[in-house]
């Protein structure tokens, strides 16, 4: 399977879907200089890219106090920190769910639902809609991002083809008009 760069929109912020954190599990806010947390989580999770120990500070340097609201980390209940996310934003005003992983060892757990729902609620509170980049490779997360009412943006170039793609090994509704 191809892996295409696809963009994902959310035209408003109604209607976030709200799933608690499980038992033996917490979320809490990025803390300054704790960059070398979300590198660690990043490249344990990352499939496609290589994560290199810069790239948090190019990522984020625009605005690393913003982090400390804007970041969380899903921990276990001993305090690992097992899980990132990022409600970013860019200058026209748009939000971003920014740069989402969790730790190989706990994915397939149910445990990106609750990080999304608490990453969307901190986006509300400053944007009326948003948007994230992803790629078609990553079903789970396709599949997550779907599921919180984000649509393809057919607007890209080679979106029909991606999200053909994507139709093809995903069943969801939002996906209809992809399927053959
Ligand atoms: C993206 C990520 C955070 C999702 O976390 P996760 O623990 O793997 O997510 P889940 O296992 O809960 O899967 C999310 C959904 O996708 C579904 N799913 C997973 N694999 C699937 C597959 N192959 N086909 C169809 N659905 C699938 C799950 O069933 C779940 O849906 P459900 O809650 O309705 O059952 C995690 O996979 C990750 O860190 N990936 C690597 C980094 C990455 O690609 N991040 C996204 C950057 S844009």
């Amino acid at each position: 399977m191809k892996n295409y760069s696809v963009r994902m929109i959310r035209e408003d912020m109604e209607n976030i879907p709200q799933f608690p954190i499980p038992e033996g599990f917490a979320i809490r806010n990025y803390r300054r200089n704790e960059g070398h947390i979300w590198t660690r989580i990043q490249k344990a999770a990352e499939p496609y890219m290589n994560i290199d120990d810069g790239l948090f500070t190019r990522e984020f340097k625009r605005d690393f106090l913003a982090m400390e609201d804007r970041s969380f980390y899903l921990t276990t209940d001993t305090g690992e920190e097992i899980g990132t996310i990022t409600a970013w934003w860019q200058d026209d005003g748009w939000g971003q769910i920014h740069w989402v992983a969790i730790h190989p060892d706990y994915q397939g757990r149910g445990l990106s639902k609750p990080m999304m729902s608490v990453a969307m609620a901190r986006l509300k509170q400053s944007h009326e809609r948003c948007f994230l980049g992803t790629s078609t490779g990553r079903i789970p997360a396709v599949k997550l991002y779907l599921d919180f009412g984000f649509m393809p943006d057919t607007s890209r170039e080679n979106s029909r083809e991606a999200w053909t793609e994507v139709a093809s090994v995903l069943e969801h509704p939002t996906l209809e008009e992809f399927t053959a």
